[in-house]
């Protein structure tokens, strides 16, 4: 990545930022997110592009200022950068994140400079779920949109007051206030019953030669695993140590757990989930499976138990994504639903299509991929 200046007909230039920039970043980002912020700098920001280990010099910042003529930040545009293996290849590829213009400089074209910036300097780049204006800049861009990417959600027992707040919106509120409570309750048991995840499977160990660890760190083990699984993906994000230790032990403001499957002394696979807490709906969230997607009794084994292990925690629903079909068998297997799906764009210069096309079903992607599980997450 380099720096750029190119001023235009508004006195704007778009520019890469460099560490001095930092105290004018962070004071845009307050400004710009105002009550999320705090969740956003600056501890997020310093691990994210700061500290981020895959950038090619301490330097850059892996991100993108738009100035006005006094040399004020109106507008950014950010990519958290991580290794990835593309078709055999190692690239370092950018997750497209925190796009932001200054109200007043909006519609005129400055989201559209600094994306074109950020693809210029970033060899992938990636982005998942982006607004409706960004993925049209980023199509325009020669992007090309992968297989949506479902998210499967299980839900075991649906809280009286979750059910009130949806009888809340859909009737006015006196009529609700009467007849309420009473409905609310006859719901949320209905749920419970029909439900039967923690009766059917419960301590239900699908292979007793797999023995179950919790994960305290990265390492050998770890990168042996992803050594043997990695050409089972045509595309994924290198799961080995450097980015997993970054990614879910560094990251701020969340705390993952990690859970192991071991045959013997070899590691066949490993979940990384994680609990909520407010403002967070109420949620457990496995945000990474990693194994071979043939191995089909370690991936089921280490789900049941992260799953059992986050009801016993008093989650009442579980969300995952994932673009594995494997994988997806499975939670669909042991009752989770699909309730949405999620957008995924990549780009490659000319060869994005190309991309796409020799890539089709081969993606390893879920919820701990790009920033989407940032705190507070949606969903
Ligand atoms: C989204 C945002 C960055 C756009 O910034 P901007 O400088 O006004 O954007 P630009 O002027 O460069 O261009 C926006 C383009 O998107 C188009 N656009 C606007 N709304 C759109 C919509 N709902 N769907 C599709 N395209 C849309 C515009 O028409 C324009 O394209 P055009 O020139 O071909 O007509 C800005 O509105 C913003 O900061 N919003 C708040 C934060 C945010 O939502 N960030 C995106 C996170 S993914």
């Amino acid at each position: 990545m380099t720096g750029q200046a190119l001023p235009d007909q508004h006195g704007l230039t778009t520019r890469q930022a460099v560490p001095s920039d930092r105290a004018a970043i962070l004071s845009f980002v307050e400004r710009s997110y105002q009550r999320i912020a705090r969740w956003r700098v600056p501890d997020r920001w310093d691990w994210q592009f700061a500290q981020n280990p895959f950038r090619a010099s301490p330097d850059v910042l892996p991100v993108f200022l738009a100035l006005d003529s006094a040399g004020r930040i109106v507008g950014q545009s950010c990519v958290m950068l991580v290794p990835m293996q593309l078709l055999g290849r190692s690239h370092t590829a950018g997750w497209g994140c925190d796009l932001f213009v200054a109200p007043e400089w909006r519609g005129r074209g400055v989201a559209r400079r600094l994306q074109a910036s950020v693809h210029a300097a970033t060899e992938v780049h990636l982005s998942l779920n982006m607004a409706a204006e960004t993925r049209h800049l980023k199509l325009e861009l020669g992007d090309a949109l992968l297989d949506p990417i479902p998210v499967y959600e299980l839900t075991v027992r649906y809280e009286a007051s979750a059910i009130r707040q949806v009888l809340e919106q859909r009737f006015s509120a006196l009529r609700a206030g009467y007849l309420m409570s009473g409905t609310s309750k006859l719901l949320a048991a209905i749920a419970s019953t029909s439900a039967g995840w923690k009766q059917s499977r419960r301590g239900r160990h699908p292979d007793p030669s797999i023995r179950l660890l919790e994960g305290k760190e990265f390492g050998r083990e770890h990168d042996e695993l992803w050594s043997r699984v990695a050409g089972s993906f045509r595309s994924a994000i290198e799961r080995r140590t450097p980015y997993l230790d970054w990614k879910y032990l560094r990251q701020p403001h969340l705390t993952y757990r990690i859970l192991e499957a071991w045959r013997g002394e070899v590691l066949a696979g490993f979940v990384v989930f994680r609990t909520s807490r407010a403002p967070e709906a109420a949620c457990g969230r496995i945000v990474d499976v990693v194994a071979d997607p043939r191995d089909q009794e370690a991936v089921a084994a280490l789900i049941v138990r992260a799953v059992n292990s986050l009801l016993e925690e008093g989650c009442p629903r579980v969300r995952v994504a994932t673009s594995v079909s494997a994988f997806a068998a499975v939670f669909e297997r042991v009752g989770f639903r699909r309730v949405e799906e999620m957008t995924a764009v990549v780009g490659k210069g000319e060869a994005s299509a190309e991309v796409v096309k020799a890539t089709e079903g081969g993606w390893l992607l879920g919820m701990g991929d790009g920033d989407w599980d940032q705190f507070p997450a949606p969903g």
